[in-house]
């Protein structure tokens, strides 16, 4: 049986169909085991015990079975290979879960004197300083909770600047066409205004930047948040020119670093002019990322503007101990209660610790040839319009295809993204940062194996859709739900469950 044919056989659909847990209910059957009376027994005053809530009965290896049964019909990064673009699903090594769980750290209370979590603070400290190694920049701020908050804190932390300098009449932000839709989003939360920059063939169009400049006026200007690499999945080649632009008119370049995973060990932001950027922990530093966050997205900035950072900030003392400075007069104050997203932190600060420079350094290496070699062996299937390895062109950690071809042959993007479903991979990001691609990100965590097992899934869909169009046209087959009304179920959901649907 070929590899495919055995992706297939072991798919979802083989499972049964699970019923709720209130079509199981058992009358009588219990969960828990309460522990013997000590106290007399007396009986519960009516008036408070109110009707009860209809909470089905059922025992507790069921309710773990249930359970379980029904994670097992999910995607997820432990049970599949998840290459969404840009968004970075990556495996999180389990030694990250074990020094999270350690009751020195899990046990905490947020509100314990800093002589007393000496431990933890160091840590923190360890993971502010590694940061600040890795980006090159002067200062780290652990305090926000994800990518897209790294990005507003730091814009504040700009804002601030340049209002303590007189000039705060830089309120525009410039942002490249293919910016994350959180960079936009985080612009406005601050007050600022956006202006868009083209990229052409996924790079800065200089002469677009220079004319942005001009008509804005470059004393309006606060940064230019740039993403590199790009979300086209390609290093800038022109950052050293656009970092002298963007300094020449009197502002600063902030890197969405949330690409970092393709450069960590291999070049430092501030090498090519980064003022400000944000790490995103679970692109670059294998931390769980569950819709969004809670995650988390220390900044780095140069010394000029880290008196601005949020409080409070871990220190060292002179004496070698550790404490939180909350004494930061300049300070943007707090974003984020307590010290951040500890238990994120931890995950951080092992992999880091775990992977070493040497390691590091490695993780950027292999994200990048991982993409690449996806890319060489899909490309005379798949378009690519950013690679061409014959003109020197490769890609950084991920790769956008746009299957022209493919499509015009009857089948639709989302219908090629079904069909993955039922091959037990995950469908890519789409349309974005152009329309009718597909961004595939396969991360480093990833083995030779199992990239060859996607270009198999990939090249086959491509066969489907010539000899046998309907079977991409009808995916998802295998699943245990067919092709869902996407808009439907987002913009009417029924989310609450009926007695009249457990009887
Ligand atoms: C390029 C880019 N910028 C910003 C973000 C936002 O990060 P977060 O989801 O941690 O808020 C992402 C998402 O992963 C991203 O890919």
């Amino acid at each position: 049986m070929s590899t495919i044919e055995q992706t297939m056989k072991s798919s979802r659909n083989d499972k049964p169909v699970e019923p709720l847990i209130f079509e199981k209910h058992v009358e009588s059957m219990c969960g828990v085991d309460f522990p013997p009376l000590d106290v007399p027994e007396s009986a519960i005053d009516e008036t408070l015990a109110g009707a009860g809530i209809n909470l089905p009965s059922f025992g507790q290896h069921d309710v773990m079975a249930h359970y379980t049964h029904l994670s097992d019909r999910n995607f997820s990064v432990d049970g599949n290979f998840y290459p969404l673009g840009s968004c970075t699903m990556k495996h999180n090594p389990r030694i990250n879960e074990w020094a999270a769980s350690q009751p020195g750290f899990a046990c905490l209370h947020p509100l314990q004197d800093d002589d007393t979590i000496q431990g933890a603070l160091r840590l923190l400290y360890e993971t502010r300083a590694m940061l600040e190694e890795i980006s090159g920049l002067h200062e780290v701020s652990l305090q926000p909770a994800a990518g897209a908050h790294g990005e507003f804190t730091a814009l504040k932390v700009i804002k601030a600047y340049y209002a303590e300098i007189g000039q705060p009449e830089r309120q525009v932000v410039l942002a490249a066409d293919t910016a994350h839709g959180t960079n936009p989003a985080s612009c406005t939360m601050c007050g600022a205004i956006v202006e868009t920059v083209r990229t052409v063939d996924g790079q800065t169009d200089l002469e677009h930047l220079k004319e942005v400049i001009e008509t804005v006026g470059a004393n309006k200007i606060a940064c230019f948040m740039i993403t590199n690499p790009s979300t086209a999945g390609l290093f800038d080649v022109h950052i050293k020119e656009i970092a002298d632009i963007i300094h020449d008119a009197g502002a600063k370049l902030y890197l969405d670093g949330a690409n970092m995973n393709a450069m960590v060990g291999r070049v430092k932001p501030s090498d090519f002019g980064v003022d400000a950027m944000h790490y995103n922990t679970h692109k670059t530093f294998s931390t769980p990322h569950g819709g969004g966050g809670p995650g988390a997205g220390p900044i780095g900035v140069t010394e000029e503007l880290a008196p601005f950072l949020p409080v409070p900030q871990v220190m060292m003392a002179d004496d070698g101990s550790f404490y939180l400075d909350r004494d930061r007069p300049k300070s943007i104050g707090k974003v984020r209660s307590f010290i951040g997203q500890f238990g994120v932190l931890v995950r951080c600060w092992t992999y880091i610790s775990a992977c070493g420079p040497l390691g590091l350094r490695n993780v950027a290496e292999t994200a990048v040839l991982n993409a690449n070699y996806i890319a060489a062996r899909l490309q005379d299937l798949y378009e690519m319009p950013y690679f061409s390895p014959e003109e020197g062109k490769f890609c950084a950690h991920e790769f956008v295809t746009v299957p022209r071809a493919l499509l015009d042959k009857g089948v639709t993007l989302i219908d090629i993204a079904k069909r993955m479903i039922d091959y037990n991979v995950h469908p890519p990001t789409m349309h974005w940062p152009v329309h009718d691609c597909l961004m595939v990100e396969p991360t480093e965590t990833e083995s030779k194996y199992a990239l060859d097992q996607f270009i198999d899934v990939m090249r086959t869909i491509a066969e489907e859709i010539e000899q046998d169009i309907e079977k991409v046209q009808c995916a998802p087959t295998e699943a245990d739900i067919a092709r869902a009304d996407e808009v439907s179920a987002a913009r009417k959901p029924v989310i609450v469950f009926t007695e009249s649907e457990a009887n």
